[in-house]
Parts: C-alpha cells; sequence; structure tokens
C-alpha cells in the first residue's frame, strides 16, 4: 500500500492473534493454489481464479475484492510490474517473474501475503532479484522478533539488501503496514533505514511487512487502470510478504504454514505462537 498511514496501533489479544493465524493459514492455501496455476501459458485470470476458490473453499472471503474497487482476488505483478497489476488476460511466459499478492478475511479477520515465482527458467539476475527480496523480508521479520520499535525493521530489510546487492533499488512510496480487523492500518511499515523510530514494538502488534526491491531506479508510475505499479525504467521488481504477529513469546509468521520455523531457525529464532 501507499503511505502514510498514522494513529492508534490496533494490539491483539492471544485468541485474536489464533483467529488471525486461520486466516493466514487461508491465504497460505490461496498462494499455494496461484502457484500451482502459474505454469508456462497460464492466464493471469486463471491463477486469480484459483487463489479465489481455494479462500472460498476456506469459508473465507478474498479481501483484496472490491477493496476501493479493486477488482479481482490477487494482485498478479509480472516483471516490471512492482505492485497491484490486475490479472486479466495476461499470459505467464516462461522467463518471467510474478508477484502473486493474496489475501483473505476470515470471522473478520485480515491476512495479506505475497511471493514472487519465476515461471520456468528466468534470467542469473532476475533470481538474484527474487532470491534478495525473499531474504531481506525474513531478515525483516526477524527484525521484529527483538525489535523494540517498528523502524528497525525497515532497517533490517534495507541492510539486507544493501549487503546482498547494492545496486538494487527499495520502493519508499510503497511500504508493509499494520493489520487485523482491516486490511491496512497503522503503523506504516517502511523498507528502509528512517529517522523515525515509529511506534514501539508490543505483544499484539501484527504487522504486513512487504519489501518491494527493484533492479533498476526505484520511480514508478501508475497505469491508465489506476492501479498497476510499473517502474519507469522497465527493470525488473520483486515483492514478498508476510503477515506476522508479536506474541508475548516472540512472533508468529501467520501466513506461513510452519509459522517461520524453518527460515527462523536460519537467523536463530523460533516461532512463538499465541
Ligand atoms: N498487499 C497489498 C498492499 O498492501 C494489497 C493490495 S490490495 C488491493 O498494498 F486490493 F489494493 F489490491
Ligand atoms: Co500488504
Amino acid at each position: 500500500m501507499s503511505l502514510l498511514r498514522r494513529g492508534r496501533v490496533e494490539l491483539k489479544t492471544p485468541a485474536q492473534i489464533r483467529a488471525m493465524r486461520a486466516s493466514g493459514l487461508v491465504t497460505a492455501s490461496a498462494l499455494a493454489a496461484a502457484r500451482a496455476a502459474l505454469a508456462p501459458g497460464a492466464r493471469a485470470a486463471s491463477v486469480d481464479a484459483a487463489a479465489e476458490a481455494a479462500i472460498r473453499a476456506a469459508g473465507a472471503a478474498p479481501n483484496f475484492l472490491g477493496y476501493d474497487g479493486y477488482p479481482a482476488s490477487v494482485c498478479f505483478s509480472a516483471n516490471d510490474v512492482v505492485v497491484h497489476g490486475i490479472p486479466g488476460e495476461q499470459v505467464a511466459r516462461v522467463g518471467d517473474i510474478v508477484s502473486i499478492d493474496c489475501g483473505a478475511v476470515l470471522d473478520g479477520w485480515h491476512s495479506d501475503a505475497a511471493v514472487t515465482l519465476a515461471v520456468g527458467e528466468v534470467d542469473p539476475r532476475s533470481e538474484v532479484l527474487i532470491e534478495v527480496t525473499r531474504a531481506a523480508l525474513w531478515d525483516g521479520i526477524a527484525a521484529f522478533a527483538r525489535a523494540q520499535h517498528v523502524g528497525e525493521i525497515g532497517a533490517a530489510i534495507e541492510a539486507s539488501v544493501r549487503a546482498a546487492e547494492p545496486s538494487f533499488g527499495i520502493l519508499r512510496e510503497y511500504v508493509g503496514h499494520g493489520i487485523g480487523s482491516a486490511m491496512h492500518m497503522a503503523p506504516d511499515v517502511v523498507n528502509f533505514a528512517s529517522r523515525e523510530r515509529g511506534p514501539r514494538v508490543r505483544p499484539g502488534l501484527v504487522l504486513a511487512i512487504e519489501p518491494m526491491v527493484v533492479e533498476g531506479s526505484t520511480a514508478t508510475s501508475v497505469d491508465a487502470d489506476g492501479w498497476t505499479v510499473r517502474t519507469v525504467d522497465a527493470a525488473r521488481a520483486a515483492h514478498w510478504e508476510h503477515t506476522v504477529a508479536r506474541t508475548e513469546g516472540g512472533i508468529w509468521v501467520l501466513t506461513e504454514p510452519d509459522g517461520g520455523a524453518a527460515e527462523l531457525a536460519l537467523r536463530g529464532i523460533d516461532p512463538a505462537p499465541a
């Protein structure tokens, strides 16, 4: 989403975090269905339909559909599209990289997650872009486990990208966000080091952390459809996202089936379910 969402932060009880976990698992299943549908020759609209079917089969609803008039259940953002691409008649081709962003609402609780996937074999630089962005997400998630203030997450994401590939750019106008009884809530979660420390991190804080990284310039424009965000220089972009809760004992990655166990273990952290 775009900047700037200030105001009160909604803190969740452990029972509410468990309800958000149920929503997060629906979003994870929808992304798995979308991933299975994303083959060379697949239409974007078919990927959207697969994700929507998984969400509805779980008794949930797609929270993107109808959001500010958004016409689909996922965002399908290929190559130079950074985020918010509308799935339609585009066809996935070998060599493309596609961000699929998806969310669900279950019992009033929202979740939001995204992956960037390679379609068949892609050029080595695109593989690096995908992996650097994915690692930056997990480094940001790991920072959330120990952070005193939300700003530490963005600092960790920027440090991660810079250390891996200094030539990549990080978008600044599009940021992560609080999430819970609505999809987009306070606070903003920027993906770069900032002088603003941000709100204090407390148990019950739930954030959608979502770095957006580009191969070239961070300048973007929005298509005439009012949604599709593209790089001006037509260089490629990657985007990864998870919904993550801070609990009494640490963090719990609500949109990852293992709660984050595998990736967090690499960073010396165990997930702490509510
Ligand atoms: N993860 C996206 C974001 O936070 C969700 C976009 S929902 C849409 O910006 F409906 F606006 F597409
Ligand atoms: Co989001």
